[in-house]
């Protein structure tokens, strides 16, 4: 079976791509580890436990990452982060903090260890900056061949950007470490903007978790509600929230949910596109093409297996 780690900012489509982990029976969740982004580092960690324990699965082990990049010294959410996930990352809905603590090993040796004891039976999916993949590699460089696949909430190919014109938010927070991945040579699935800003969710579905009557079903409701609310204000010509981390999930759990393009990827690391994922000119006819993009969705087909998974997880 697929054994799965998420790598997660946890803010509200974070929590939603736990619960579509958690509600796939076709992987195992073996751990997440905790990234900073959507909040800091610690908050994170503590949502990821707390969401774990509320959707009954508390077995689930959480690993702390890397608190900032590697090019800075320290980590400030942005306002407009705080604006759409709320000041603790879930809507600011209230939940008890879980009894449990992130695991002494760190999210980086983690990450290490499960490629050497799962090989190409292991997905990571990071959905928020690419630190800890980025240190991960740095530290012992040959998991990129050992690795089965990373499938990447990040960047945009063919629109721009959701920070600015041209960066997505997750590369925004650590260029250098998107980029040092996309020359990794390590099999990276890239599910930007392109696809994540077609699977929306609205009021509608969230009600459909509200009327479940359990608290798995109103905390989701809840949250959720804030995030599609957030996006009235942000980006109202969408009529609803994007489901950019669960979208990953979905492409992890079922690759076919996506069309994709092969091709290398790079990061301007420097200039006045710092942060932009663009084709790399130069290994542009390299016939090994290690990464791929997702340029088309099954939108109706994912969102009947987001609600569908989900719905199933929080009906109990
Ligand atoms: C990404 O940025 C974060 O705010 C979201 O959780 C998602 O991972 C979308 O650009
Ligand atoms: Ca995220």
């Amino acid at each position: 079976m697929t054994k799965l780690i998420l790598d997660l900012d946890t803010g509200i489509d974070d929590a939603l791509a736990i619960a579509y982990a958690l509600g796939s029976p076709e992987v195992e969740l073996i751990g997440i580890t905790g990234t900073y982004g959507n909040v800091l580092l610690d908050q994170g960690v503590r949502n990821a436990l707390a969401i774990t324990d509320l959707l009954g699965r508390p077995d689930v082990k959480v690993y702390k990452g890397l608190p900032h990049s590697s090019t800075t010294d320290s980590f400030e959410v942005l306002d407009i982060s705080a604006f759409i996930h709320g000041k603790n990352g879930i809507g600011d809905v209230e939940i008890p903090d879980s009894p449990r603590e992130a695991e002494s090993e760190s999210a980086v040796d983690f990450i290490i260890d499960a490629v050497k004891t799962y090989g190409k039976d292991l997905v990571y999916v990071p959905t928020g900056p690419m630190t800890n993949i980025a240190a991960a590699l740095d530290k012992a460089p040959e998991i990129k061949d050992e690795i089965g696949r990373i499938v990447l909430m990040g960047g945009a190919l063919t629109v721009g950007g959701n920070v600015n014109a041209w960066t997505e938010a997750n590369i925004s927070q650590d260029p250098e470490a998107a980029d040092h991945l996309f020359r990794s040579g390590a099999p990276a699935t890239m599910i930007g903007l392109d696809v994540t800003l077609q699977t929306l969710l609205t009021y509608r579905e969230t009600q459909r978790w509200r009327d479940l009557g359990t608290t798995a079903g109103a905390f989701l409701a809840d949250m959720t509600d804030f995030y599609i609310k957030a996006y009235e204000t942000t980006s109202p010509h969408l009529g609803g929230c994007g489901l950019h981390d669960p979208l990953a999930v979905g492409v992890a759990v079922d690759p076919t949910l996506v069309s994709t393009l092969a091709i290398n990827m790079q990061v301007d690391v420097e200039g006045a596109t710092r942060g932009r994922t663009i084709g790399d000119n130069e290994r542009l006819n390299d016939p090994n093409k290690t990464m791929e993009v997702a340029v088309g969705v099954d939108v109706p087909r994912f969102l009947d297996e987001f609600m569908t998974r989900i719905t199933s997880l929080a009906k109990n």
